[in-house]
């Protein structure tokens, strides 16, 4: 049944998820007590979640409930990240904590999973609301809508909703997220289904949207005839984190580009939206991402990099090299970072480089979007005598930081104390925490809160996931046959030295964030 998205608060101010329950396959992943079950018990702790509110969590694993909460217990504890762990809001919050077995492939399973909801609408009085969220090995997606549809759970007898949000990866490729999309929308309307992609739920990408549309000064140069070029990094210095066997398949290109990285691409450039509205920001998203250039196989080489992490020794400590982790494959091609310049061909943007960057076992972590603006036109300072010289060269940048810092710098150039005409690059800084001096929820808990009551403006529509999947497809078929001589980088550096070639050839040069 579709939803009846009654948000009537569409800035979100303090948004009031009502009785339901939400499903969790893949109970027993990473995901679910690194992110998930952490998220939810500091939304309980912000009294952001109704006291009727279950979770069901599911995976093959056999366990009692109490056995599920004390699992999760352990898992708040040392994953919740900057708040005190509270007894008495957990022991309210684990009440509402249930755990169904069983194999996902099993109609079973999904039986009793009904009987189970059905209980807890009976005695939290849910109305009939779940959220199913996919959280489970890609390969069982289709597996599990189809035995949500099976058993008939994608509607409510009650007439509550019924949504489904899946995680990432949305398919391998163009075609398998086109498959993908028919086995949900066998099942599920596409107004029922959100997906994920926890960027957009971070909130300085949110807040990427206030800068550029709540304020006057911005937008009239936010286009290329002032904009030299965009730099958009997202760096990690951990590996693959046990990992290894999924990341050998994904890679750099689709486990943070396809997705994260253009979705922040597409937050950067899109046309202004009539209304802050689901269906109104989506569009002009999806409209972006449609307009990316897609690259001839012949143009790939020029336009993008692929590189693969040594080991190393950082800071004293061995580490070892992509190959060398559990579930890789010693001769791997896969590439722990990727770099791609894409062009975007509209009247806005026409001819202006974004330059795209991930990687892991990098310097640092550091996620952020720089925008060069073109250099004065013309040089009043630099035949001075003591004159600016090469700082002159400096152009201005605005620096949007994502992580860790959250906050906004504009750097510009002044005039340095003392005798003669000298300029240096200053830069004016707004910072987060200290502005508001409040702590920022995290994207999961944003995006928790917006699935659960019907807004899916932060989530991700088919027809944006098929233009980045479209728009990263050539990269990934040249790369698919070629061969490369990995490892190209080694841990705790920038990357592998093609990338810089590659800017190097335009003239430009990587920032060290
Ligand atoms: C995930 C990727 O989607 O995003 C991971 O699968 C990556 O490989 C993670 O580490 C990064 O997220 P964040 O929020 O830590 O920047």
């Amino acid at each position: 049944m579709a939803s009846s998205n009654p948000f009537s608060d569409p800035l979100r101010f303090e948004r009031q998820v009502r009785p339901c329950a939400l499903v969790i396959f893949g109970a027993n992943g990473d995901l679910t007590k690194r992110k998930l079950v952490p998220s939810l018990y500091r939304l309980a702790f912000e009294r952001r979640l109704p006291t009727g509110f279950a979770i069901v969590g599911n995976s093959r694993t056999e366990m009692s409930d109490e056995e599920f909460r004390e699992k999760m217990r352990a898992s708040v504890r040392q994953f919740l990240e900057e708040s005190p762990f509270d007894e008495d809001v957990w022991r309210d919050f684990s009440r509402g904590l249930h755990y169904v077995s069983g194999d996902l492939r099993d109609p079973g399973c999904y039986q009793r999973l009904a009987d189970k909801l059905g209980e807890i609408e009976r005695a939290q009085l849910t109305g009939g609301n779940v959220l199913f969220y996919l959280s489970t090995q890609p390969s069982h997606y289709e597996a599990v809508v189809e035995g949500l549809g099976g058993a008939g759970l994608q509607r409510s007898q009650a007439g509550g909703w019924r949504r489904l949000v899946v995680e990432k990866p949305f398919g391998h490729d163009l075609d398998s997220s086109r498959l993908l999309d028919h086995a949900v929308h066998k099942v599920f309307p596409e107004e029922d289904v959100y997906r994920i992609d926890h960027y957009l739920g971070k909130e300085t990408v949110q807040n990427l949207l206030a800068f550029r549309f709540g304020n006057g000064i911005f937008e009239p140069l936010w286009n290329r005839r002032y904009v030299n070029s965009v730099q958009i990094t997202a760096a990690e210095s951990i590996g693959v984190e046990g990992r290894g066997a999924y990341y050998e398949e994904a890679g750099a290109l689709r486990d943070m580009i396809q997705n994260h990285m253009l979705q922040i691409l597409a937050t950067v450039a899109m046309e202004p939206p009539a209304l802050f509205e689901a269906a109104a920001v989506r569009d002009e998203r999806a409209k972006l991402l449609r307009s990316i250039h897609v690259m001839s196989h012949d143009e790939v080489a020029a336009h993008a990099v692929k590189g693969q992490y040594g080991p190393a020794n950082v800071g004293g400590r061995a580490l070892p090299g992509f190959r060398q982790e559990e579930g890789v494959n010693p001769q791997s091609q896969t590439e722990t970072y990727a770099a791609a310049t894409f062009f975007i061909d509209n009247w806005r943007w026409a001819g202006v480089p974004f330059h795209v960057r991930s990687g892991k076992r990098l310097a640092k972590r550091v996620t952020d979007i720089a925008i060069q603006f073109n250099a004065a036109p013309h040089r009043v300072f630099s035949g001075l005598p003591g004159g600016a010289g090469m700082s002159e060269l400096a152009p201005n940048l605005l620096i949007l930081r994502v992580q860790p810092e959250e906050g906004i710098s504009l750097r510009f150039l002044s005039k340095q104390p003392g005798s003669g005409m000298k300029l240096r690059p200053v830069s004016m800084d707004f910072n987060y925490g200290s502005s508001f001096g409040m702590r920022s929820p995290t994207a999961y808990e944003t995006l928790l809160v917006d699935a659960l009551t019907g807004d899916a403006t932060l989530y991700s529509r088919q027809d944006m996931v098929e233009a980045s999947w479209q728009a990263v497809m050539p990269v990934l078929e040249v790369w698919g046959n070629t061969k490369f001589d990995f490892p190209n980088y080694a841990s705790g550096t920038w990357g592998p030295a093609a990338s810089d070639e590659m800017l190097a050839r335009r003239g430009q040069a990587w920032r060290v964030p």
